[in-house]
């Protein structure tokens, strides 16, 4: 009997659970009463006669039985959170309210998310002090509060969170002094911008400066040492923390600093004797006679050969090499350029950077024209062969791709002259000195580099039947307006197999480790990783991946997985609403380029049409000015049908 009446009333609660609360009632009431008392923009519709599991930003865990992610970033949320909402979904393990404009302190109530695993509220306007409630989430793995208005000191209770592996604090206006946390398990950490003081305790040395500047009353750790005679107390009285371990890691480190610093001082000064000896003793020398690109020469003493019009192919007698045979400076038809090896061999040059392939000059002649020479190293194949290749190179033409304008070879020395491009490398727009004066690429421009890099490589591909063999930031190169063009093309059968697989570490295809040779599908991969590049601002081998060894592709799955979508895109785009489903867009098609699988990438062509198919949606959203990559479309290309990015392979 009593069998029986557990049996029924089992069966009755599982009948229950699995028709009645297919979704998290209370959950739901929670969110209704969130979404009703903010306000946001028309994008977040939550339809109350639907399952919360469905709805815009929300994600449920597999039964449905309460909601398990809250993600609405750049949704403009306005005013303070009220309690008694959000703070109710006691299941929740990732919210993410970045980047919209709510303000006031962080309920009290948030200290019941006690399962919270990521909590990402930077780029808003919250005020008070470091949210007490926060200290309860002992679970937390990232905490990021950066760029809001918190005042006052950040508590010594942050070690409660000893899961933390990411503590973004940044831009702020925390005042005090940094109290000693515990920093063995924490990857990335970040206080600058705030008004702290005092000295920064031992346990942050792993940090770089970059994360503690811009706090004026910071000081040692990596930041300069403290000044002793300065009003501010000595470090170890200032710590609140009992003399465990961590103080007498901090002396040790302390110490290590100091012996660092002085053999680091030792060997700048060595170096600059160097620098200086090097200088006296090539002022004193007359340039040698054998002529070598870009040895200063003072005066004019050969007289230039007439260069004639470069209407046809100019053939120059150049500097004679050791062997004495005649070298000529090889110009290609159409070029518009009118110079000869001793001009350029006048000319002053700038290092650019030194590749894989080789060193990059900036070459300024005396008339003013400014050209690329690229100096190559290792060349492995003959005269002929070289001279076929770069015949073959130069009658490549097309908007996206660097012009090759001349050659020229000898045993030991060959060069390659291109157009020069005032714009610099997406490389260096994309990483170069983040912050400071530097205007951050926006999406339209992001959205053009794409597009345009898409149909240089179309073109090689699919026109010159070539495979590049080396996409990366830094061989893309930009035009003043924005439009992006690949150099470097055509090089790689110079190398012969002897190509060091590191070349293009970061970039390469997962099967070249194995077939030691680039194809169109790898050059497919690369251009991947070059989008992904684009969406989330990190170049694709840096260390700031957070862990050793990984590579763009698999971080960017493995946040995608973890988190949503959007944690991955750059921060400099989060100043701009309403894209996040155009760079989810990009992202799939990045993602379908970046298969493991060789034939699972799409061909060049589609990826052009998936983009520019991608382009055609931007006139519904009003914020955006649309980009005139239609109109102007080098290939007149013309919208066909629209088509939507595979969907099948987000993550
Ligand atoms: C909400 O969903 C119901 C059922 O799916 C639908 O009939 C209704 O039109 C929706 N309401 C709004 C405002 O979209
Ligand atoms: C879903 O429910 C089933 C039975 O009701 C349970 O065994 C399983 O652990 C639940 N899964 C999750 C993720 O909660
Ligand atoms: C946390 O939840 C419990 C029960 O669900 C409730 O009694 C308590 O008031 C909540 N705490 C806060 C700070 O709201
Ligand atoms: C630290 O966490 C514990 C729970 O693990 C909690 O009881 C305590 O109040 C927290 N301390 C602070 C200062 O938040
Ligand atoms: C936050 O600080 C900034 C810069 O000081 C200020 O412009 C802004 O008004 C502040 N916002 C609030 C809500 O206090
Ligand atoms: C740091 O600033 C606070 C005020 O914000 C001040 O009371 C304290 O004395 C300062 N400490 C040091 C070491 O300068
Ligand atoms: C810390 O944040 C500042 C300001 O956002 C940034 O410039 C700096 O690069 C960051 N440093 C690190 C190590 O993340």
């Amino acid at each position: 009997m009593v069998m029986n009446f557990v049996c029924v009333f089992l069966l009755s609660v599982l009948v229950l659970s699995l028709g009645v609360s297919s979704e998290p009632v209370e959950d739901k009431q929670a969110l209704l009463a969130f979404l009703s008392q903010t306000k946001h923009e028309n994008r977040v519709q939550w339809n109350s006669s639907t399952s919360a599991c469905d709805w815009v930003g929300v994600e449920c865990d597999a039964n449905r039985s309460f909601v398990y992610t809250l993600r609405l970033p750049g949704v403009g949320l306005v005013g303070s959170i009220p309690p008694n909402t959000v703070g109710r979904l006691n299941q929740l393990r990732v919210l993410s309210l970045r980047a919209n404009r709510l303000s006031g302190p962080i309920p009290a109530d948030f200290s019941n998310l006690t399962l919270l695993r990521s909590l990402y509220l930077q780029y808003n306007e919250f005020t008070g002090p470091f949210p007490p409630s926060l200290t309860r989430l002992t679970r937390l793995i990232r905490l990021d509060i950066s760029s809001n208005n918190f005042t006052g000191p950040i508590p010594f209770a942050v070690n409660n969170l000893t899961q933390l592996t990411r503590l973004f604090l940044q831009n702020n206006k925390f005042s005090g002094s940094l109290p000693t946390i515990n920093t063995d398990g924490l990857d990335d950490f970040n206080v600058s911008n705030n008004n702290l003081n005092g000295s920064i305790p031992g346990s942050f040395s792993k940090f770089r400066e970059s994360s503690f500047a811009g706090n004026l009353g910071l000081c040692g750790g990596p930041l300069p040492p403290c000044n002793p005679f300065s009003p501010s107390p000595a470090p170890s009285p200032s710590e609140p923390i009992p003399p465990t371990t961590s103080s007498r890691k901090s002396r040790e480190l302390s110490t290590g600093a100091i012996i660092g610093i002085a053999v680091g001082s030792a060997i700048v000064a060595l170096l600059l004797l160097l620098v200086l000896i090097l200088c006296l003793c090539k002022r004193t020398r007359r340039p040698p006679k054998q002529q070598k690109p870009f040895t200063p020469m003072t005066t004019r003493d050969v007289p230039s050969a007439e260069a004639g019009t470069s209407s046809s192919k100019d053939e120059i007698i150049g500097g004679s090499s050791t062997e004495g045979e005649r070298n000529k400076l090889v110009f290609f038809e159409g070029g518009i350029y009118s110079f000869d090896l001793e001009d350029l061999l006048r000319a002053s040059a700038e290092v650019l950077g030194k590749g894989s392939v080789g060193t990059s000059y900036k070459a300024v002649l005396e008339e003013g024209t400014t050209v690329v020479v690229k100096r190559l190293k290792d060349v492995a194949v003959s005269k002929r062969e070289f001279e076929m290749q770069m015949e073959m190179v130069g009658k490549i033409t097309h908007e996206n791709l660097v012009p090759l304008r001349a050659f020229y070879y000898a045993i030991d020395e060959k060069l390659l002259v291109y157009d020069f491009m005032h714009d610099g490398s997406l490389s260096a727009l994309l990483h170069g000195s983040r912050g400071s004066g530097r205007t951050p690429l926006d999406w339209d421009n992001r959205m053009k580099i794409a597009l345009s890099t898409a149909r240089g490589l179309e073109h090689l591909h699919v026109s010159a039947k070539l495979v590049h063999g080396n996409i990366k930031s830094s061989n893309i190169l930009l035009r003043s307006d924005h439009k992006a063009c690949i150099s470097d093309f055509g090089l790689n059968p110079l190398f012969g197999n002897t190509t060091p697989p590191s070349r293009v570490a970061g970039y390469r295809a997962p099967e070249i480790l194995e077939t030691c040779k680039v194809t169109f599908e790898s050059d497919v991969y690369s251009f991947g990783v070059l989008l992904l590049e684009l969406l989330t601002g990190k170049a694709p081998n840096q260390a700031s991946l957070g862990e050793e060894g990984i590579d763009l592709p698999r971080w960017v799955q493995s946040v995608v997985r973890e988190e949503w979508t959007a944690e991955v895109f750059d921060v400099e785009l989060m100043r701009y609403h309403s894209i996040e489903e155009e760079m989810v867009q990009l992202l799939q098609i990045a993602m379908t380029c970046v298969s493991t699988v060789p034939d699972q990438r799409p061909a060049m062509q589609e990826v052009v049409r998936m983009i520019e198919d991608m382009n055609r949606g931007e006139t519904d959203d009003g914020l955006r000015q649309s980009s005139d990559d239609r109109s102007k479309g080098s290939d007149g290309h013309t919208p066909t049908e629209s088509r939507t990015p595979p969907r099948s392979s987000t993550p």
